[in-house]
């Protein structure tokens, strides 16, 4: 007869020796899992067509799902302003340039940002000592766009020190922000309708919109790349203003509507609801700034300007600076040298003076007017 202590002495035993299998098995199993793992190759991409059909051939129209708050300018001592035009060589550079160099003698707090993987703005800023320290730092806007984010130190650790100005600051660029941007753009095609991932035209929005960066300066220029890439569709999307350098012969004012004809879209499309034309600045006229007298090639440019543009976006007060930028002479040349601004040569610092002046206005008048 078994007894019933011999009966649940045999059960403890079963249990105990199924328990030692088990916790083999699963270390076996675990073992294999984990070979497995080690072996396995990724699968293959899923490439969403529909997704990439929607986009319709454009890169940047697309409506936003849910993009970062553009926080409003009436709460914030900074402006965002982009220095753009989808045509090279027409001033871009040297008019950020020297409107920030002319903001800064004026005692505000300037940020320029090199948004051009050519650097043009960087070399133009800095010199080489300043240009190794930047290197030996990675101070380069593209580890913005990166995502690298700001922390309590703001931007601080993105930028560098103009001419040991106090207030005068530049976001440096360099070649590879041309790797970073396309990588941006074929993340962002391929990640499938499912969405989920970061809209790769608001980084700088989310960066220059917080806390740390609106209270760190008072004006923000953007030197925007003469095509519409990752890092100009970032800026627009940031911006308060869109200020456009122009050469006044006819075909460089061509164009300019159809950058007017792009802001419209990417407004229309909500990508830059925020975003103002605020005017357009004459570069290389033969003007004095004095009598502001265009020579009549130029004028009649100007005057064709105006009317191709009001047409172009009839409900916006764009305006057509009255104050230009001169051919600069060499002495203009010598200062960029010399000072790195052509701002600094004697007969240009009062042309940039009343040329930040009227930008500083027409901030002004367009925000009282709401
Ligand atoms: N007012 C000016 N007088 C003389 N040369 C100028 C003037 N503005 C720009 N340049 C020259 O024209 C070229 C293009 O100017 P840049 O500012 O780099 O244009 P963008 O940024 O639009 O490509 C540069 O070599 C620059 O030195
Ligand atoms: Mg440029």
């Amino acid at each position: 007869m078994v007894t019933l202590n011999q009966e649940l002495a045999s059960l403890k035993e079963s249990l105990t020796s199924t328990d030692r299998m088990l916790a083999e098995r699963t270390a076996e199993r675990d073992d294999l899992a984990a070979k497995l793992a080690a072996r396995q190759e990724p699968l293959p991409m899923r490439i969403d067509l529909n997704w990439l059909e929607t986009f319709d051939g454009k890169i940047w129209d697309k409506k936003p799902e849910s993009p970062p708050a553009f926080f409003s300018r009436k709460n914030r001592p900074v402006r965002f302003i982009s220095v753009v035009n989808l045509k090279g060589g027409v001033g871009k550079t040297t008019t950020t340039a020297n409107l920030g160099a002319a903001l800064a003698h004026l005692g505000k707090r300037v940020l320029l940002v090199d948004l051009d993987y050519q650097g043009s703005l960087t070399s133009m800023c800095l010199d080489d000592s300043e240009l190794r320290t930047v290197r030996s730092n990675k101070r380069f806007v593209e580890r913005i766009l990166e995502g690298y984010g700001v922390d309590e130190n703001g931007l601080k650790p993105w930028t560098q020190r103009i001419a040991n100005d106090k207030a005068f600051y530049l976001v440096p660029a360099e070649e590879p922000l041309c790797d970073v941007e396309n990588q941006m753009m074929i993340k962002w095609f391929l990640q499938g309708s499912g969405g989920g991932k970061e809209d790769p035209r608001y980084v700088l929005r989310r960066v220059f919109h917080s806390a740390e960066v609106q209270d760190a300066f008072d004006i923000v220029l953007f030197d925007c790349p003469p095509r519409l890439t990752t890092a100009c569709i970032n800026a627009l999307a940031c911006s308060d203003y869109a200020v456009i350098p122009v050469l006044p012969d006819e075909r460089s004012t061509e164009a300019v509507p159809r950058l007017l004809f792009t802001l419209r879209t990417l407004r229309q499309n909500h990508v830059c609801p925020d975003l103002a034309v605020l005017g357009v600045i004459a570069n290389r006229t033969y003007a004095t700034f004095s009598t502001k007298t265009l020579a009549d090639r130029e004028e009649a440019a100007w005057n064709y300007l105006k009317r191709i543009c009001d047409n172009e976006m009839p409900d916006e007060s764009i305006r057509y600076f009255t104050n230009c930028v001169k051919q600069f002479t060499n002495e203009a040349f010598d200062a960029a040298r010399k000072k790195r601004f052509a701002f600094h040569a004697k007969n240009f610092g009062d042309g940039f003076r009343q040329l930040t002046d009227e930008l500083l206005q027409a901030m002004q008048s367009r925000e009282e007017r709401g």
